[in-house]
């Protein structure tokens, strides 16, 4: 199986030295790319900029802004079978990123805009041979928000799990299916849940 996997946050510059961010680590992705390896399947990961341990024997695609990890998720998907989108791409970006720094004048105000939704996209895309799985980091109580997602972005699975899991080593998940099935996984270290997910991920293929 040839498996792509998106990691980490996107930077969306402001200026010359400033972004906008998150505070994702890049770790559940990070975890699902190393169990895939030691399940002998072909692993490309595309990482936003985060430090952290990198799973030798994928291939890795550095990206920094959600435009660059759209462009790069919809010109490898082609090439996989299964895209799991574990990133936490932001959602808006300033509209004009200065090139200079900006220097300190009363108050500053940022036009943004959305950005595009990479698994909307690939979903778009996606052949009869290809699944797309997405995470959904909600409030407690949120599953709606998930499985509404779920359908909009035409996935084959979402892993619904509380805002506490980003940048956190563990995470309690509910899997949520389009026929309407869901599973609640137990806590878990993000390790110890990934070879799980991969799991239930390589079953969408049966
Ligand atoms: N995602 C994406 N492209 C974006 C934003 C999100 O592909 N521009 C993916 C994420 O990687 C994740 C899933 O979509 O797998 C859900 O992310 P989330 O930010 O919760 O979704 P949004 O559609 O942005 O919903 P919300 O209204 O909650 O911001």
């Amino acid at each position: 199986m040839r498996i792509l996997i998106t990691a980490g946050p996107t930077h969306e510059p402001i200026d010359a030295v400033r972004y906008i961010g998150n505070r994702s680590g890049g770790q559940m992705g990070a975890a699902l790319a190393a169990a895939a390896l030691a399940a002998n399947h072909a692993v490309t990961l595309i990482l936003g900029p985060v430090s952290v341990p990198f799973p030798p024997g994928a291939t890795r695609i550095d990206i920094q802004t959600a435009q660059q990890m759209h462009d790069a998720v919809l010109r490898e998907f082609p090439n996989h079978d299964l895209l799991i989108m574990a990133a936490a791409v932001a959602d808006y970006r300033p509209k004009l990123a200065s090139a200079e720094k900006i220097a300190r004048k009363g108050n500053l105000t940022i036009d943004c805009e959305a950005t595009p939704d990479i698994l909307a996209h690939a979903s778009q895309l996606k052949r009869p041979d290809q699944r797309t799985v997405g995470f959904s980091l909600e409030a407690p109580g949120q599953l709606d928000r998930a499985r509404e997602k779920l359908l909009r972005k035409k996935l084959d699975m979402i892993v619904y799990n509380p805002i506490q899991t980003m940048d956190s080593p563990a995470i309690q998940a509910t899997l949520l299916y389009p026929d309407g099935r869901s599973e609640s996984l137990p806590a878990a270290a993000k390790t110890e849940f990934a070879p799980l997910l991969l799991q239930r991920a390589l079953a969408l293929f049966t």
